[in-house]
């Protein structure tokens, strides 16, 4: 499955549903956690060979704090398990591991494992996989700004944002939610800026291989304009879109003119 736009993806996924995926089967949520960790490795092991190079997920957002002790606490040891077992795998995958978030608030238990796993994999060069722990998006935006408030315009501010929240991992090109809910939970916002968005019913756990590549194929046939006119259009023609007219000759705001179809370009 590779088609047009599909090769040297970022895809972010936000993975949800898991907790309603063990409570329909009259499980504890930690069970779904759990499960929720086989349907990453799974993602993970697929992901370079459908042309993603940068898989961002959001494992535990600053918010999530305020779940109950225990399911916080099994969260992290889910964490720490699949660190301390993945790594060798990952590595062999040729698969870079990435944690991104605030480390300030994590137990110096979590900690070890996370440097050790980016220790062990920082050669991989097939998958960039970074892990959302302890993230919010207007946080990491905050931060990059407090880095760089000396700045003298807004263009800068927003060169040096750019490059501080996207430095090695790129924009977004692909953003996917499980579990139903079609919002964005302050993840990856400045990064997302003109990512497609993929939404599906599909719980976390039962998310597999055939998910994502019909995530990826949807995708390839969405024509993404960025702000400006279709490429196709100007490219196809081999000329810019309004080269060689005399824009001063269009009477733009006449009645039927104006009162035409408005397709948004965005
Ligand atoms: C959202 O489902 C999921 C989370 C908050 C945690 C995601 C964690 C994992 C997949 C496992 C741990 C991660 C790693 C990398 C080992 P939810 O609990 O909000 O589900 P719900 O909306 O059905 O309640």
């Amino acid at each position: 499955m590779q088609s047009k736009n599909t090769n040297g993806l970022h895809v972010a996924i936000i993975m949800d549903g898991n907790g309603r995926w063990a409570t329909r089967r009259g499980l504890p949520r930690i069970a779904g956690h759990r499960a929720g960790v086989a349907a990453l490795r799974r993602v993970v092991e697929r992901a370079p060979d459908v042309g993603i190079r940068c898989l961002t997920v959001y494992a535990f957002s600053s918010d999530n704090w305020r779940r109950p002790p225990a399911e916080v606490e099994s969260i992290f040891w889910l964490l720490r398990a699949f660190l301390r077992l993945e790594t060798e795998r990952l590595k062999q995958r040729g698969v870079r591991l990435q944690v991104i978030g605030r480390r300030d608030r994590l137990a110096t238990s979590v900690l070890r494992e996370i440097e050790k796993a980016e220790c062990a994999t920082a050669t991989g060069h097939r998958l960039h996989l970074r892990v959302a722990i302890d993230y919010s998006s207007r946080d990491a935006i905050a931060q990059a700004a407090y880095l760089h408030e000396t700045r003298s315009s807004p263009d800068e501010i927003a060169q040096s944002l750019a490059q501080t929240l996207t430095a090695g991992s790129g924009d977004v090109d692909l953003l996917i939610r499980t579990g139903g809910e079609k919002r964005l939970s302050d993840f990856l916002l400045w990064e997302s800026a003109y990512a497609e968005l993929h939404f599906t019913d599909r719980m976390w756990p039962d998310f597999d291989e055939a998910d994502l590549e019909a995530a990826l194929n949807e995708f390839s046939h969405r024509e993404r304009r960025f702000g400006a006119v279709p490429f196709a259009l100007s490219i196809v023609q081999g000329k810019a879109p309004c080269a060689g007219m005399d824009v001063s000759q269009l009477d733009l705001l006449s009645e039927t003119n104006y009162s035409g179809d408005i397709h948004a370009n965005t």
